[in-house]
């Protein structure tokens, strides 16, 4: 098995998105409606919306290849504290999960975090998603704070907030 972790590219978003759908179709009924998996689907992974991001100077977006082909990806950005950075997005493929590759790209945006000066790492996962919080305690985060985010439409993302120490 060869397993690369590279940098998304604008040739990627389409196969970005795709995987996001098949994960998120896998991850979250019975966590939310499939009517908020569309919204939020739509709101975060539309082409536009990827690309915009893919041009920004404090968003790293990287995949993870096995043999060639997407399996993986995460993407990170700096918050309003200097010290901290946001694992935003963590999603494998659900035929490759329990591999590794979750804990992988923990590890390689860890090191970029440390390498911009960020003492931590945090997140948000809902607060029902227990196989999640579950791979994230494995891989050194604990919860720090409970939140319940708006998004529009009448819908809410009822996360925890989990903190991983770098030092
Ligand atoms: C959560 C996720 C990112 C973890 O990535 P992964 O590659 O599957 O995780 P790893 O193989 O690195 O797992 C490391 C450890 O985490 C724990 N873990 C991972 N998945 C787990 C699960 N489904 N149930 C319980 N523990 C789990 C285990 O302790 C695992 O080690 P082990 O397999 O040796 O017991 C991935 O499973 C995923 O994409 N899930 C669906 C989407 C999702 O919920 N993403 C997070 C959004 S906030």
């Amino acid at each position: 098995m060869n397993i690369q972790i590279s940098p998304v590219s604008r040739a990627d978003v389409d196969a970005i998105a795709a995987l996001a759908r098949i994960v998120w179709q896998d991850a979250y009924p019975g966590i939310i409606t499939q009517a908020q998996i569309d919204y939020m689907l739509e709101q975060r992974y539309n082409t536009l919306r990827l690309l915009e991001e893919l041009g920004m100077p404090n968003l790293w977006w990287d995949k993870v290849t096995v043999d060639g082909k997407l399996a993986a990806f995460a993407s990170t950005l700096t918050t309003e504290k200097r010290d901290e950075m946001k694992l935003d997005k963590l999603y494998v493929d659900p035929l490759r999960q329990r591999l590794g590759l979750g804990g992988r790209l923990i590890a390689h945006v860890s090191e970029r975090a440390l390498a911009q000066g960020c003492t931590t790492l945090i997140l948000a996962v809902n607060k029902r998603n227990e196989p999640a919080i579950a791979a994230y305690r494995k891989n050194g985060f604990v919860v720090r704070d409970a939140v319940r985010v708006d998004i529009g439409n009448d819908f809410v993302m009822d996360d925890f907030i989990m903190a991983k120490s770098l030092h």
